[in-house]
């Protein structure tokens, strides 16, 4: 028996890192997943992975800034497990530079996947989720329903270089809090958690000149200087190393779990004790 039995989650960006730790981690505690990915390959890994463990996923491949992504990662939910109980807004990446070499498309790129996406994949389940919880209110039952929306500590606290990341990650604490208080009638937990520094390919340590991702058409330099990680490592994080994509879908999974029936509106820093 898993604590998210029957529970029909969605997860993005669920290919890879953190994502794909959430959607195995729910799918181990009982949850039936839809995995998106912008990279097919990945998705269906994902799908495969779950299933070869015994638990059911479907994937549904696609950048979540795409029109109309929204409605169809939701009809995806609703036509394969008939409802939606847990939404996680964990697609994206990272594309740096200084202000003054800050292109506006560098900026809008990272408005669009980590806050526009979020808000209207929450929009398109909206219809489904006042439906259901008008329904269980009337046969007197409180069913809890979770949405955690990733953020991270540069969008606490900000970080030198990343003032798209940043204000993006920024304002998925305020639409986390607004939705809190209008969803709380609907009986959904809204909560998000901001990582400090996860080992993924986004913060892989840079060994010979730069490491590139490809989104969407484009080659975008990640990674982080090897004498950065380490004084991250050794100075700013008190318990001394960079976290695991399994621990950081740990703490998403305490936001999915029944044991925040009663959580709303916050943010925890899953960062080892990183500190802004
Ligand atoms: N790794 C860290 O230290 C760290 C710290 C703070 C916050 N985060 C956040 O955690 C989340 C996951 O990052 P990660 O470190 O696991 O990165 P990752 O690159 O390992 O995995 C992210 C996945 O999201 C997918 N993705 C990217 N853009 C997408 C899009 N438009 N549509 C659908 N899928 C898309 C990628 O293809 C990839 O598979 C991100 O929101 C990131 O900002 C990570």
């Amino acid at each position: 028996m898993g604590k998210l039995d029957g529970k029909a989650a969605l997860v993005t960006g669920a290919g890879r890192g953190i994502g794909r730790a959430i959607a195995l981690k729910l799918s181990a505690e009982g949850a039936r997943v839809v995995v998106n990915d912008l990279d097919e390959e990945p998705a269906r890994e994902t799908v495969a992975e779950i299933a070869a463990r015994g638990g059911e996923a479907v994937a549904c491949v696609g950048s979540v800034t795409a029109a109309g992504f929204a409605e169809r990662f939701v009809k995806t939910a609703l036509e394969a497990f008939g409802g939606i109980d847990i939404v996680v807004n964990n697609a994206g990446y990272t594309w740096d530079n200084v202000i003054q070499k800050m292109s506006d498309e560098q900026w809008q790129a990272m408005l669009d996947v980590h806050l526009t996406a979020p808000f209207r994949i929450l929009r398109a389940a909206s219809g489904f989720i006042r439906e259901a919880a008008r329904k269980e209110a009337q046969e007197g039952r409180e069913v809890f329903r979770k949405v955690v929306n990733i953020s991270s500590v540069a969008g606490l606290g900000g970080n030198p270089g990343q003032a798209n990341y940043s204000a993006a990650k920024a304002g998925v604490t305020g639409l986390t809090r607004t939705l809190c208080k209008e969803w709380g009638r609907y009986k959904v937990n809204v909560n998000s958690v901001a990582f400090g520094l996860i080992r993924t390919r986004l913060t892989q340590p840079l060994s010979a000149g730069e490491a590139k991702i490809r989104v969407e058409g484009r080659e975008i330099g990640v990674g982080v200087q090897p004498a950065v990680l380490q004084a991250m490592e050794q100075q700013m994080i008190p318990l001394g190393r960079a976290g695991t994509p399994e621990e950081a879908a740990n703490a998403v999974y305490l936001f999915c779990s029944p044991e925040s029936d009663y959580i709303s509106g916050q943010t925890v820093v899953c960062g080892g004790g990183l500190t802004l």
